[in-house]
């Protein structure tokens, strides 16, 4: 049974939606939810589902003794961010190597790098006159968005198209692809 951790920082939409997608998979399970934010939405929802939280700070997570050393004592073997804003600190990205995916909401390389999260994503996006976008499902090195990609899939952009309803698009594809190449990723790690 390989075990899975997931990072969020905000609503943890993703998030439900790959506890959900695990539900009943024989060989994946999604162990604990890993929050640096103490009141995000995502905290509410892993209760609703009884899966133990960790709420911490940067400080912790910088710390091998503490986020690192929980992540070994939990014996995770997978680690998924799904919407999880800060940079995922050396220690664990080299504990962990091509066993940390990212999923981005636009189609790497461009529109991605610090501070490109959210709404401000498909605002760039919508700014440049782009006609696609889409998700990056990425391997998880130190620097953001940067990591070897899994996969991609994108959607259309209309004229009439706003930051939000491209978010809404962007987010379909979310739901509809992250679980699949989440299990299809870990299936090759035996
Ligand atoms: C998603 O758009 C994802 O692509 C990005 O952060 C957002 C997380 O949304 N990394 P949620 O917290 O899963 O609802």
């Amino acid at each position: 049974m390989k075990k899975i951790a997931i990072f969020a920082s905000g609503s943890g939409s993703n998030a439900e939606n790959i506890i959900t997608a695990l539900a009943n998979n024989p060989d994946i399970t999604v162990d604990s939810i890993f929050c640096n934010v103490p009141d995000a939405y995502v905290l509410e929802r892993a209760k609703k589902f009884h899966i133990p939280a960790v709420v911490f700070n940067r400080k912790e997570l910088n710390d091998p003794a503490n986020i690192l050393h929980q992540l070994r004592e939990r014996q995770i073997d997978f680690i998924v961010l799904a919407g999880f804003l800060w940079l995922m600190p050396p220690a664990i990205t080299t504990a962990y190597p091509n066993r940390i995916v990212n999923i981005h909401p636009a189609l790497l390389p461009a529109y991605g790098g610090k501070g490109m999260y959210g709404s401000r994503v498909h605002e760039a996006v919508i700014a440049a006159g782009e006609k696609k976008s889409g998700i990056t499902i990425h391997y998880v090195n130190e620097h953001y968005d940067e990591g070897n990609i899994i996969f991609q899939a994108s959607c259309d952009i209309i004229p009439e198209d706003t930051p939000d309803t491209l978010a809404q698009k962007v987010h379909a594809l979310e739901y509809e692809h992250f679980p699949h190449v989440i299990i299809e990723t870990i299936s090759k790690l035996r």
